[in-house]
């Protein structure tokens, strides 16, 4: 039989009638015990070896403890040194009994602490009496047993030698190993050393010597480390995901502000300049700069006409002020549809001719009170398919197709309003721990008063979804704050699978 080198070794020095332990075959084999250790479990698994475990409360000495056993507790210094000065027939000064026994710094109060508890004698008003035949100590002969490795079973005078911290008392596991039939087998049949091999080099390829080595084993049930190395975020993984759909589903990616003119964000989208959700309630408004100077002039025009007139045949507006100052102050956009207008404006890439579609997934700023569904920033999935011919059922259509790339099969659909969309309609999945529907993002057709002045003459479904929502259906969080900022969950961060 061939086995590696040590397990060779540990299998020699084994017996078939006494169990010997892994320390004393450590000792005899000159090898640690760890790897005496590794290589009887290896032994042990072949069938050539059994182990055998016991728990021992094991005694060890301090590193004090060493030292005591070396030079005498220090008491019993202090002791010697009194009955040298004849203190056992009349008191000595103190200082005189400390200057003779050599006793120095913190040894002196714990020769002083323990002299009269032990009974070597008294301490009055600065002088030290001894009491003679005190020689020996029983906390110094449990020391020197403990010291030999010679059990110590006074229980009193190990307590009291804890106490002082002279000694270590742990549970230690004793493992022993016997020889089995097996190995005495394998002995008497002979056991070769094996070279074993941790790792394929190079050199061993082209020199052909793999043919000859044998491989260690890999231990495939050992503890491994826990490696918590940097990985990308699972929302950022999420919107490049996301973004790999879309571009697989044929979309092409929108780029714009963050920060831009209230007219992209709001008036192209036929919110009338009074509706509540253009108000420092909802939206956050930059004080630098305060305006955006240049603006499409005649896009201005035709939007101020849907507000104020309506579009089409029977088209009415607002019938509320509409001012151009209004439309060029910045806000930070509350959502990313301001990026739609630009595009669908011919704003940004000049004029589209359908069929196109476009997304993007991008930031975007509320001024929302912070709960575990809402931040103040989020990433919205924005998105637009502008045809000639389009329908709600293609709106769902794209919907059950992106969502199901993610896992989300059990969509919702809930009409709903929007100033720009008509009809509307709001997503809804089950999370999957609690099971409550959360909405997920809102969408619709964009009516004639968003396209018109936009010049854009065919149909356009549109949709803003939330990228912090869809994850929270993907891995089951429930609180948003989770994944983002001072409250994040890291440990949800660094555990959450990596998907692909
Ligand atoms: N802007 C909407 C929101 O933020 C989403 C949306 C975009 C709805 C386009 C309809 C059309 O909720």
């Amino acid at each position: 039989m061939r086995l590696p080198p040590t397990q060779a070794a540990v299998l020699e020095a084994a017996s078939a009638t006494e169990a010997r332990t892994i320390e004393r075959l450590a000792e005899e084999l000159g090898e640690k015990p760890e790897t005496v250790t590794g290589a009887a479990f290896a032994l042990e698994e072949e069938g050539l070896l059994e182990v055998t475990e016991r728990t021992v409360e094991g005694v060890s000495l301090t590193e004090e403890g060493e030292e005591y056993v070396e030079r005498g507790l220090p008491e019993q210094r202090l002791y010697e040194a009194a009955l040298e000065l004849g203190a056992d027939e009349e008191p000595v000064s103190m200082g005189e009994v400390i200057g003779r026994s050599g006793l120095e710094g913190n040894e002196v109060d714990i020769a002083l602490s323990n002299y009269a508890r032990k009974g070597y004698g008294e301490i009055d008003s600065g002088e030290l009496s001894a009491v003679p035949g005190n020689e020996e100590d029983r906390e110094a002969d449990a020391l020197a047993l403990i010291e030999a490795g010679e059990p110590v079973t006074d229980e009193e005078v190990l307590d009291a030698l804890a106490r002082r911290e002279l000694i270590d008392r742990r549970e230690s596991t004793i493992r022993s190993a016997t020889l089995t039939e097996a190995g005495v087998t394998a002995l008497m049949e002979g056991v070769e050393e094996s070279e074993t091999v941790g790792q394929l080099t190079p050199e061993m390829l082209t020199g052909g010597e793999w043919r000859d080595v044998e491989f260690a084993a890999y231990n495939v049930e050992a503890d491994a480390a826990d490696v918590t190395g940097g990985k990308e975020h699972i929302l950022r993984q999420t919107a490049n995901r996301v973004k790999d759909v879309l571009v697989g589903m044929g979309f092409e990616e929108m780029e714009g502000p963050h920060a831009d003119a209230e007219f992209w964000i709001n008036d192209c989208l036929f919110m009338p300049q009074d509706h509540p959700a253009r108000t420092h309630w909802d939206q956050f408004a930059l004080s630098n700069p305060e305006e955006i100077d240049e603006l499409p002039a005649e896009l201005v025009e035709r939007v101020k006409s849907a507000h104020l007139e309506g579009v089409g045949e029977d088209g009415d507006g607002y019938h509320s002020p509409w001012t151009e100052e209004v439309a060029r102050g910045v806000d930070l956009r509350g959502h990313t549809t301001s990026l739609s207008m630009r595009y669908l404006s011919g704003e940004a890439v000049g004029e589209l001719e359908p069929p196109q579609r476009y997304f993007s997934v991008e930031k975007v700023y509320r001024n929302d009170t912070l709960d575990p569904t809402h931040l103040l920033e989020f990433f919205q999935i924005e998105g637009w398919v502008m045809a000639e011919e389009l329908s709600v059922r293609d709106l769902m259509g794209t919907f059950t197709e992106f969502y199901e790339r993610f896992g989300i099969t059990d969509l919702q659909f809930k009409p709903h309003y929007n100033p720009y969309t008509e009809p509307s309609f709001e997503l809804f999945g089950h999370h999957p721990e609690t099971g409550e529907l959360i909405e997920i993002g809102n969408s619709g057709m964009f009516r004639p008063e968003v396209l018109e002045p936009l010049g854009v003459e065919c149909d356009v479904m549109a949709w803003g979804l939330a990228l912090e929502r869809l994850l929270m259906l993907m891995y089951g969080f429930e609180d948003i704050r989770d994944v983002h900022g001072t409250l994040a969950d890291l440990e949800l961060l660094r555990e959450t699978e990596v998907i692909r």
